[in-house]
């Protein structure tokens, strides 16, 4: 969509009401034909528009399409997702983001994508992105910490998709399973996917990339067995551009106390209360070693604290988590 017909498009959602053909020329300095192109592109582009001979034109329906000129109006944030560049289809909207960031983009900057072709997970699994009814996208941040302190945003950003999902429902039992998945009834809900251009003093950028499974109605077998969706959990569909915008809004002030703060401790409370693995007896398989324990907390770097079965504590820095008394199917 092209820069004109975007600010037509934002217009038209903040005023509600009819704008005349006259005061979109005046506006955009453009010829009535002109407006008329435009506003054939968006109805292309799925947008109802009601147009009415003396009144102008009326946007009567949105696309749902996690699009800036959609997402926004529900934002409250100053920097996050004050640019957000939307793809129909990508590979990665990781890959994009970083791309971006290597050539300069904001903090702030979301790429956001309808579908993948390659989404990414952790690990070198895959990230299945079917098309029109998840929400797939990547914010670029310039955090300015020294590296080792990175790994802490994924709990961070956990902390603030589970605020956004929480948000949504009161019944709706949302858990964060360290260090990285938001998982509902056992099932994986949304993972984070972060990743970085580092020197060990000096962060360059990261770029956080998150996949939620908001509307799709259905998995493919083995999937159904370890994947969720928010609509298979309140059985209703949600609005893909409001909930991005929420996780944003959540995420900017935690991330800006994250900064000021030097460490997870303040939000520490909300991470132990919403995690899957408090308390329950787990396996952490890392690369070359696996390391069992009953989890006792998380610490204020992000490490998960395990005692072993001497009654020695374990900090975790990284690795797949599985609860010991559950079947394969609870880690996706
Ligand atoms: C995981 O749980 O393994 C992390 C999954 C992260 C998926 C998201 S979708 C948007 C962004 N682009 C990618 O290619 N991956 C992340």
């Amino acid at each position: 969509m092209n820069d004109i017909t975007a600010r037509i498009l934002s217009q038209m959602i903040t005023d509600a009401d009819f704008v005349s053909g006259e005061a979109l020329c005046r506006e955009f300095g453009i010829t009535r034909s002109a407006v008329w192109k435009h506003i054939s592109l968006l109805r292309s582009e799925g947008y109802s528009i009601d147009a009415v001979t003396g009144r102008g034109y009326r946007l009567s329906a949105l696309t749902g399409r996690p699009v800036e000129a959609e997402v926004r109006p529900s934002l409250t944030t100053r920097r996050f997702g004050r640019k957000i560049a939307y793809h129909s289809v990508t590979a990665s909207t990781n890959i994009l983001a970083k791309a971006l960031a290597v050539e300069g983009a904001v903090e702030g900057c979301v790429v956001v994508a309808d579908s993948q072709t390659g989404g990414r997970g952790r690990m070198g699994r895959t990230w299945l992105s079917p098309s029109g009814v998840n929400l797939y996208f990547s914010l670029i941040l310039r955090p300015g910490v020294p590296s080792i302190r990175v790994p802490q945003l994924t709990l961070l950003v956990a902390a603030a998709i589970h605020q956004a999902l929480s948000a949504l429902s009161v019944d709706f039992a949302a858990m964060i399973k360290w260090p990285n998945d938001i998982l509902a009834n056992g099932k994986k809900l949304c993972g984070v996917l972060c990743e970085m251009q580092s020197e060990p003093d000096c962060t360059h950028f990261v770029v956080v990339g998150i996949g939620i499974n908001v509307n799709q109605s259905a998995f493919q077998p083995p999937l159904h067995e370890s994947a969720t969706s928010l609509f298979f959990e309140t059985g209703q569909l949600s609005s893909r551009p409001e909930l991005l915008a929420s996780v944003l809004n959540y995420f900017e002030p935690l991330y800006d106390s994250w900064l000021l703060e030097d460490d997870l401790g303040f939000i520490l409370p909300y991470l132990e209360t919403h995690s899957l693995l408090q308390s329950k007896a787990v396996t952490v398989d890392q690369l070359k070693r696996s390391v069992s324990g009953t989890v006792r907390g998380i610490s204020r770097f992000g490490e998960l604290e395990l005692e072993s079965a001497e009654g020695e504590i374990i900090l975790v820095s990284s690795g797949e988590a599985h609860l010991r008394s559950c079947p394969s199917s609870y880690n996706p």
